[in-house]
């Protein structure tokens, strides 16, 4: 198989040193090249390097950092993953699709856009066919994005609970990773030995973003979910994973071993594809009393290239009619770059890319 050029977007921040660690030997894709701000004209990744848990090949480290020009960009590349700040992406984004060029986007600009996918393959793989009433697609452009993180580590159970019994109500309570700020994210002084009850404009995406991704695409459009959300953010001082305490309220009430047994079950779409980046098991429930913990589980998934997409959920347990449980999932791999990796590898399964 001949591999597909892409563009990184932003690759001197955490999402886009991620896909640049995602693309190394991906078996579909190749870096094409790597680009962000005049501020980084002419750098080498290697002198910009914010992730440290991964050794980069020295190729690699040695590439040059190019200034985003989407005409430049669409005359080498196939398809682009934007880690961009969602102001810059907004228009670049549009730009490049209108180039010809499929774009799969971390940054929340056109997310609520209607004929944009808000994708996550285990939980709306469908939603995938609305790039086609985009009016670039002809051309072969288009923008697929992925939800805010903290939305993203939520929906992989929730998806498999409201498909076996039903939500009426979901609160959720986020401790959320510094490494969800980008670079350099929340000053040390803000966050050593110390929590920040808010996260900018988070709880408003968490509580708009989950309704169109477990909504039904019907007619060509998403019937938006219907059930009662409401979240709390906080920032912790761990520096990778989410960890979200959420109770739900179910239409049909089910004792917690049932819950279990709906969340091992749950292996769809990527799975069955046989998708690269696509774990395993997409749920791990943990049985013990205190896990999951970022320390112990940011980073579960296997195979190897799928270290850090699978979601970890544990303590499920019933109490006064509500079902309660811990999730946590990797907020700049399962719900960042992982996630746009992984929506373009279903591109290919879908003949889209
Ligand atoms: N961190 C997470 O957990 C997470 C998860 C999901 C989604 N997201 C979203 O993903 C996006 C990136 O987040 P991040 O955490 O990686 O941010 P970040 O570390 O701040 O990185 C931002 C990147 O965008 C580039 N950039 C900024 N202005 C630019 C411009 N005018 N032209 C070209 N490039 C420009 C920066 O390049 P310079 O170095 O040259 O300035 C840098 O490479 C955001 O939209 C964020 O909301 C983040």
């Amino acid at each position: 198989m001949k591999k597909t050029q892409v563009a990184v977007l932003g690759a001197t921040g955490m999402i886009g040193q991620r896909f640049v660690q995602l693309l190394e030997d991906h078996p579909y894709f190749e870096i094409g090249g790597m680009y962000a701000s005049e501020r980084s004209e002419g750098k080498t990744l290697g002198e910009v390097l914010k992730v440290k848990d991964f050794r980069f090949k020295q190729e690699t480290l040695d590439t040059k950092i190019e200034v985003l020009e989407p005409m430049a960009i669409a005359k080498r590349c196939r398809a682009a993953f934007s880690g961009l700040p969602t102001d810059v992406a907004k228009d670049t984004e549009t730009a490049l699709a209108q180039e010809g060029v499929a774009v799969f986007s971390n940054a929340a600009s056109h997310r609520m856009t209607e004929d944009v996918p808000l994708l996550i393959p285990e939980v709306n793989p469908d939603h995938l066919e609305l790039v086609r009433s985009q009016s670039t697609f002809s051309n072969g452009g288009y923008i697929v994005t992925n939800a805010n993180c903290s939305t993203t580590g939520l929906a992989v159970p929730l998806q498999a609970i409201h498909q076996a019994f039903g939500l009426r109500s979901c609160f959720v309570s986020t401790y959320q990773a510094i490494s969800g700020a980008g670079y350099p994210g929340v000053p040390s002084l803000d966050i050593l030995g110390n929590v920040v009850p808010f996260i900018k404009n988070e709880e408003e995406k968490m509580e708009e973003e989950i309704h169109k991704m477990l909504g039904v695409l019907k007619d060509g459009r998403v019937d938006l979910a219907k059930f009662e959300m409401i979240a709390s953010c906080a920032r912790v001082p761990v520096v990778d994973g989410h960890l979200e305490s959420a109770v739900l309220k179910l239409e049909r009430e089910a004792p917690a071993a049932e819950v279990i047994k709906a969340l091992e079950a749950f292996g769809p779409e990527p799975q069955r594809l046989k998708l690269p980046t696509a774990p395993v098991h997409p749920i791990i429930v943990r049985r013990e009393d205190n896990r999951p913990q970022p320390a112990a589980d940011a980073f579960a998934g296997e195979p190897e290239r799928a270290r850090g997409m699978a979601v970890s959920v544990g303590r499920v347990r019933e109490s006064k009619g509500y079902i309660k449980l811990w999730l946590l999932s990797h907020n700049t791999l399962r719900g960042g770059a992982g996630g746009s990796v992984l929506n373009a590898e279903l591109a290919v399964a879908k003949k889209l890319l």
